[in-house]
């Protein structure tokens, strides 16, 4: 049995790992990572899993300043180039980091801090490769560098109440819709912004980008933050689908 644990107890164990072991993914881990990426590829996606794990090669050259170790293994992110391509680039990166650490695996979404001529993507017309996502396994003890820079961007976490938007007290909304919100609050964001918010209002869940100035990565949270509340959701009993785009709504079945 490969996997560890189920998809919401990886959604609350999950962190940003910036320190990985000098250790290759073994073949049939690296096969449930490639059939994971097959599952988000049927939805129009173009992920590639990059696995230099039986040479022995780096999959991907991470920057020094924020990463230690090696990968071998990594998910090149391309999609669509536009808004709802990144979206749904969110939506399905967070069905894929969430496989990655119920195998045991440690990720993190690379927008920024990678060496972009390390990687060859290959782009289809109006595609693009909004980020990479190494997969290893994370060291048993966190080098200070990398605790230092993850808790100095989750310091600037917003209160659990301040992602909702709703007529209602936060205490009063459905037990699965603050379940939902609080994977939305545990989820990655770019730079740790947190912009998104879940909106229940006339008993209808959106998410909406609530920052004034929006760039592009917002649209990767966007994605993340409703697959996030999807699962969330879902282990409190209620299954549902979302729309995408800044009104889609989530849809209980
Ligand atoms: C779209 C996106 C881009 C990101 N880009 C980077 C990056 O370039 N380098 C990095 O170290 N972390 C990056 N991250 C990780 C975030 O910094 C991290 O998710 C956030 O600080 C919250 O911390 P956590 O994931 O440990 O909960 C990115 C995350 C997202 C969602």
């Amino acid at each position: 049995m490969v996997i560890k644990m189920t998809e919401y107890e990886a959604l609350q164990k999950r962190i940003s790992v910036r320190s990985f072991r000098k250790l290759p993914i073994p073949p049939e881990i690296v096969a449930e990572l490639q059939s994971c990426v097959d599952e988000c590829n049927a939805f129009g996606l173009h992920f590639q899993l990059v696995d230099g794990s039986g040479a022995g090669t780096p999959a991907v050259k991470l920057s020094p300043g924020m990463f230690s170790g090696e990968v071998y293994t990594c998910v090149l992110l391309v999609g669509p180039s536009d808004r709802t391509g990144g979206e749904m680039v969110g939506y399905f990166s967070e069905k894929l980091i969430l496989r990655a650490v119920s195998l045991g695996l440690g990720t993190c979404w690379v927008a920024g801090t990678f060496d972009k001529k390390s990687v060859s993507p290959d782009l289809g017309v109006d595609e693009k490769l909004w980020g990479v996502v190494p997969v290893g396994y994370a060291t048993e003890k966190t080098p200070v560098l990398q605790r230092a820079i993850r808790s100095r961007i989750r310091a600037r976490d917003r209160k659990l109440q301040d992602f909702v938007e709703s007529d209602y007290p936060f205490a009063s909304l459905p037990a699965w819709v603050r379940a939902g919100v609080e994977a939305v609050r545990l989820g990655p964001s770019a730079v740790n912004q947190q912009p998104v918010n879940i909106v229940f209002r006339d008993g209808l869940v959106t998410a909406r980008l609530w920052k004034e100035k929006k760039n592009e990565m917002m649209y990767n949270d966007l994605g993340i933050a409703k697959y996030q509340f999807q699962v969330a959701a879902e282990a409190l009993g209620v299954r549902g689908f979302w729309n995408f785009g800044e009104t889609g709504e989530f849809i209980p079945e």
